[in-house]
């Protein structure tokens, strides 16, 4: 079915003029939509379409990664609709849909619905969207994370969609999958004897999986206050990360080999053996300035920082640690995975491997050589490739929504998560905040700016 165009419930949030509407401009300006390929930003406010358009003109010049033109925008905003409704009020939908997607005699839809508003509101946008006798077969639905505050809230909201979608057509999205440093991860490993081969307890030592951040939460503390770091970004972001990481070779390049493979990892995420010792495996943070935030409860335990060690029960990765961290409000914005090997005998310093996802993109990797000149000495050389230091490379890299808002008209699901990646995270992650909570429960305030806790574990 020929794509027909995209409905972004929360046409006037954030992610919408951040990410989504630069992100169609892009696609559009490469030629890559089609030609009567519509944009239906869905809103409260009560917007002219002109006012709309005006709107996304200055979040588009100031966010899309191409050049900005008058006259590509010109052509760009023939595509938009703007329609107002309340997207708690089921009764609505019909209306919206009437227009769009349920026009008498049609029985099968092209168009993608986009839920681009807190969890909450995902079940009043089904069910109206059910009501009103819609989707048509082959309908897609594109989900923004966190799928539910909660494992039963994200059941709910699957269950929901169920019923209303058929399952292939439901789009998880988690935007780091459409990193270009995390989809090459698997050309590094698997391309490359000289890693693949050494990928492995005999030769690893530890795994570090770092995303910093040095802003707080900013416009998103009603959402931010209730999931905290562990939800926003270790469940989904950083575990997508790891399962790459860490994964064995899939059986093919389908999306459903490497869907597969990342699955069986997340199965294999070691236990926690000894709750008493959760100290021993996660730190917790809260920058200091967090309670007087916008939005923020003033007594608010939420966490802004996470440092979590994690153990992986299989032949190639038992006995090495991995590390996941993230945080708000630190020194710098960096996101990487580092890969430490092992130290050979006779005192030489460790190999590591950084992989670079941003915002520089690149590969690093530092070796020992003879010190030039007469003494036998060692020292450690880096060997540097910087991406994104190419002015071609930086131009060609498709910001991540592009490149998934692509792969869901191409229907390509291998840039997605998936219900039983989504469950299993989710529930790993109750069973060590429930050990947390129980036997723990320590929550360091750190300075904004700086490291964030100790977490040297
Ligand atoms: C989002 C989180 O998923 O990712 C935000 O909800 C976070 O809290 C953002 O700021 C980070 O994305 P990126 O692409 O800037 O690393």
């Amino acid at each position: 079915m020929k794509n027909k165009g995209i409905i972004i419930f929360g046409g006037t949030g954030d992610l919408a003029y951040r990410k989504l509407l630069p992100a169609l401009y892009n696609l559009h300006c490469l030629g890559l939509l089609p030609e009567d390929y519509k944009v239906v930003g869905v809103g409260r406010r009560d917007y002219s379409k002109e006012d709309y358009i005006e709107i996304i003109r200055k979040w588009t010049s100031e966010f899309s990664r191409l050049k900005y033109t008058d006259k590509d925008f010109f052509e760009f905003s023939k595509r938009i609709i703007y329609y107002q409704m309340d997207m708690t009020k089921v009764a609505q939908y019909r209306n919206l849909l009437a227009d769009l997607d349920y026009v008498n005699g049609r029985t099968e839809s092209g168009w993608t619905y986009y839920y681009a508003v807190p969890p909450k509101i995902f079940g009043f946008i089904t069910d109206g969207i059910r009501l009103a006798g819609c989707p048509l077969k082959g309908a897609k639905v594109i989900i923004e994370k966190p799928f539910g505050d909660t494992m039963d809230a994200a059941e709910y909201i699957y269950k929901n969609l169920k019923q209303c979608f058929s399952q292939e057509n439901i789009f998880f999205i988690d935007h780091y999958l459409g990193k270009e440093m995390i989809i090459n991860i698997m050309t590094l490993r698997f391309a490359n004897a000289i890693f693949g081969g050494v990928w492995n307890r005999n030769f690893i030592e530890k795994v570090e999986i770092n995303a910093f951040e040095e802003v707080g939460v900013g416009t998103r503390g009603g959402y931010y206050d209730k999931s905290g770091a562990m939800v926003d970004m270790v469940q989904n972001h950083l575990f997508q990360i790891l399962s790459i990481v860490a994964m064995e070779r899939p059986t093919d390049s389908s999306p459903e080999a490497i869907k597969a493979a990342q699955t069986k990892l997340f199965k294999e995420l070691k236990d926690i053996e000894d709750p008493h010792k959760i100290d021993q495996l996660l730190v917790m943070g809260q920058y200091k300035g967090y309670l007087e935030e916008d939005k923020i409860d003033p007594e608010s335990t939420t966490e802004t920082y996470v440092a979590l060690k994690l153990g992986i029960e299989n032949d190639r990765w038992r006995g090495v640690p991995f590390y996941l961290r993230t945080g708000k409000k630190m020194g710098q914005k960096k996101s990487e995975v580092v890969i430490s090997f092992k130290s050979t005998a006779g005192g030489a310093q460790s190999n590591k491997l950084v992989i670079e996802i941003q915002p520089d993109e690149g590969v690093k990797l530092d070796f020992n050589i003879k010190k030039p000149g007469t003494e036998n000495t060692i020292e450690k050389v880096d060997m540097d490739f910087c991406q994104s230091c190419v002015l071609e490379n930086r131009q060609n890299t498709p910001e991540a929504y592009e490149r998934l808002l692509m792969a869901s008209m191409d229907e390509d699901r291998s840039l997605f998560s998936q219900w039983n990646q989504i469950e299993i995270c989710w529930k790993y992650i109750n069973r060590i905040m429930e050990i947390y909570h129980r036997f723990s429960d320590k929550l360091h305030v750190y300075e904004p700016g700086q490291e964030g806790p100790l977490n040297n574990f």
